[in-house]
């Protein structure tokens, strides 16, 4: 996927979950897409939710599932029922290359764009078999499991290295988002970020987010 302008992505782990339908509306006209942060339990120490959670969202906005899941290919048809647009896995639970490309190719033969995710202590060279043949590479800041956490400083380089070799990647970045941190991310490179706790806490969640449009622009 060539690079493209920035891409804001809300992650809905932070918003209240108690009117989920509400929290949607109140980000569809100045966010980008919706991000459904899915956790086992297991590849993460939390659990969140699934498929049912992102079929319930009446939405335009294209819906990309992260699966923080050991399992990610028993996820798959559920999700692309749903449908969601992109679904990204994550490299440490499918080590080996004929299984990334095989959830690859599955993700786009169900009509999604296909990513894979890096936590913050794995490093890019071990996404070398598959990172021509994804949409999107997302770059953890935090380590997965739970919003609200402080954003990891050397993500930065990492971007930065990613975005040197890959020139026309997309670059998703997830974790500690915030307006300081976006304008690092955006400078080093990254083109979508994924923004869970700093914009559903925003005083005005649309003004939140055009400050960091305003500010990349
Ligand atoms: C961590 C989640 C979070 C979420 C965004 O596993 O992936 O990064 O999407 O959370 P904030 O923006 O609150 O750090």
């Amino acid at each position: 996927m060539k690079k493209t302008s920035l891409v804001l992505t809300a992650s809905i782990l932070s918003a209240d979950l108690a009117k989920l339908q509400e929290e949607v509306e109140s980000i569809a006209s100045a966010a980008d897409a919706v991000q459904i942060d899915v956790m086992d339990g297991h590849f993460v120490p939390n659990l969140s939710f699934g498929a049912p959670v992102a079929a319930s969202l009446k939405t335009n906005l294209p819906l990309d599932a992260h699966l923080m899941v050991s399992n990610p290919a028993d996820r798959l048809e559920e999700f692309l029922k749903v449908p969601v647009q992109h679904i990204t896995f994550h490299a440490e639970a499918v080590p080996e290359t004929v299984a990334r490309r095989a959830l690859i190719a599955a993700i786009r033969k169900g009509g999604a764009t296909a990513g894979i995710a890096l936590n913050p202590g794995t490093p890019i060279d071990s996404i070398r078999d598959v990172v021509d043949d994804v949409d999107m590479v997302l770059l953890m800041s935090v380590e997965p499991g739970f919003g609200g956490q402080e954003f990891i400083g050397s993500t930065i380089d990492k971007i930065r290295a990613l975005r040197r070799a890959h020139p026309g990647l997309s670059i998703q970045v997830d974790g500690g988002v915030s307006a300081e941190t976006a304008a690092e991310c955006i400078d080093a490179g990254a083109d979508n970020l994924v923004i869970g706790s700093a914009l559903f806490r925003a005083q005005n969640r649309r003004e939140f987010l055009e400050h960091i449009r305003d500010a990349a622009a």
